[in-house]
């Protein structure tokens, strides 16, 4: 069974409001290829997956899906041309810096996660002061992986433990699931149900290896600057075909 291909700003008729994830993660993948096919610098392609990520932050709003997380740049993406890294820093702080009014209208939380000391001072004002302006919003909680890394993520979080557990403050006994899971970047955001990937790769690529423990996987052929509402509809559509079994039977 393949989803109707239908644009639309309601949700599409086939889909089950009463089933949908809570929690949508992407790995924005495909940029540079998505470019490379038009004959056009990389660089065109992050620009164009801007447009695809606040397309899809809009629908997830739309169609009544409460959070969304987007794998904006990895740990491992420091390993770029320095060319393409400054490009997509100083993306990021434009974009940020541009969109903050909007998302403020559309009562959007935006969270950033990742070890964002690392980032450009300038981009880590942009990061604070959305995160600031926004902690009282209600509608979609909006997170973005910037400088993360699942490992990085799961080591800080041992060393903040380890720590405590050295001065006395916690106890090893006290180190279950929900107290490790505080000391996450993403503490207080459900875990996603579904994790799309575009682009056609079949990896995780290091993207929040904690919390994905039972997230369906989608991926798509798709490249990013390409998804749209269409294949928005059809990775939900083949979400809600899956039998989530949290391994019982
Ligand atoms: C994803 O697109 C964006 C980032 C990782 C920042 P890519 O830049 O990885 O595009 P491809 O995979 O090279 O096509
Ligand atoms: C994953 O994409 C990271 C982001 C989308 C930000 P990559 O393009 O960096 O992943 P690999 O190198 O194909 O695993
Ligand atoms: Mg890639």
């Amino acid at each position: 069974m393949t989803a109707k291909p239908i644009a639309l700003q309601e949700l599409p008729a086939d889909l089950d409001r009463s089933r949908l994830p809570n929690h949508v993660a992407v790995i924005m993948d495909g940029n540079g290829r998505w470019a490379k096919r038009k004959g056009r610098p990389r660089i065109i392609g992050h620009q164009k997956g801007v447009d695809a990520l606040k397309n899809l932050l809009r629908c997830c709003r739309d169609w009544g899906i409460p959070a969304l997380t987007a794998y904006a740049f990895s740990t491992e993406n420091w390993g770029r041309p320095l060319e393409e890294v400054e490009f997509l820093m100083t993306l990021f702080e434009r974009v940020l810096r541009r969109e903050l009014q909007e998302m403020m209208a559309e009562n959007v939380k935006i969270r950033f996660v990742g070890n964002l000391e690392e980032l450009p001072k300038s981009l880590q004002s942009e990061i604070e002061r959305s995160m600031h302006d926004t902690q009282n919003n209600s509608g979609i909680q909006f997170t973005i992986a910037t400088n993360y890394g699942g490992r990085q993520e799961i080591l800080q979080a041992c060393q903040a433990i380890a720590s405590k557990v050295e001065q006395g403050y916690l106890k090893v006994e006290e180190i279950d699931e929900a107290l490790f899971e505080r000391h996450l970047y993403t503490q207080g955001i459900v875990h996603p149900d579904l994790l799309i990937r575009t682009s056609g790769e079949m990896r995780i690529s290091n993207f929040l290896l904690w919390q994905m423990a039972y997230a369906e996987i989608y991926v798509t052929q798709t490249l990013w600057p390409d998804f749209d509402r269409v294949e928005f509809h059809k990775a939900l559509f083949a979400y809600q075909q899956r039998d989530r079994r949290f391994g019982k039977v």
